[in-house]
């Protein structure tokens, strides 16, 4: 038996795999050949396209389409109106169906609203986008990025919370937890203050 939620006015193509506990609000359109996880939410007006794989946990607000070539994992947050891209060169009277490339968005990261992600990219594990963002190259883990084109503004604990680097270490202030910094890469290290 079908454990999710399909609000009537959306569409699921036949062939769509959906997980346990996943709410699909109004006027979505999921394609077939798309799987997606348990205990998502997909907001008003979101497209999946063919081929789109989107993990657990994940939640989508308004007026966001995925397009082939789009990879979402576990626990990752798109903001309204965020946008993908899939071709970088498109023109109109050119086909370029066999040229889509790749987003690959990992596990935890958050985009915020209105950011457009250029296809071809990579955003690490728990990075964070900020709003209006325009990200054109890879996002570290954990990092924090703005503007237009993205830059990065920071690091970002696993929790949301910027942090405030001293000597190479950042403390989340929510969980404690130890961030450090490494040849330009932020860990998290697997002790947390006492
Ligand atoms: C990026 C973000 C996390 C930064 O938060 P913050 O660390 O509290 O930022 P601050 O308000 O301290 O701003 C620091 C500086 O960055 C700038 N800045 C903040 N957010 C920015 C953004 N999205 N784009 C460009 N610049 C931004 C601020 O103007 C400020 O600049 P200044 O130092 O020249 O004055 C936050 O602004 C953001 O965009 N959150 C996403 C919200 C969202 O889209 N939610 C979606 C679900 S509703």
């Amino acid at each position: 038996m079908e454990n999710y939620f399909v609000h009537p006015s959306s569409i699921v193509d036949e062939g769509a795999k959906i997980g346990s506990n996943t709410k699909i609000w109004h006027f979505c359109h999921i394609s077939s050949n798309v799987e997606i996880g348990h205990k998502c939410i997909l907001g008003q007006n979101v497209f999946v396209a063919g081929g789109v794989k989107i993990g657990n946990g994940v939640k989508i607000q308004n007026n966001v389409s995925l397009y082939t070539g789009v990879i979402l994992e576990d626990d990752v947050f798109l903001g309204p109106s965020v946008v993908f891209t899939n071709v970088m060169n498109p023109r109109s009277f050119i086909e370029r169906k066999n040229e889509y490339k790749s987003t690959i968005v990992h596990k935890g990261a958050s985009i915020g609203a209105n950011a457009t992600i250029v296809c071809g990219t990579t955003l690490g594990e728990y990075c964070f986008i900020g709003a209006g963002a325009v990200v054109t190259k890879n996002v570290l883990p954990f990092q924090l990025m703005a503007g237009c084109p993205a830059k990065p503004i920071g690091w970002i604990s696993k929790n949301g919370h910027k942090l405030n680097m001293e000597k190479h270490i950042g403390i989340c202030p929510e969980t404690q937890e130890i961030y450090a910094l490494k040849d330009g890469h932020l860990f998290l290290l697997e002790n947390k203050l006492p």
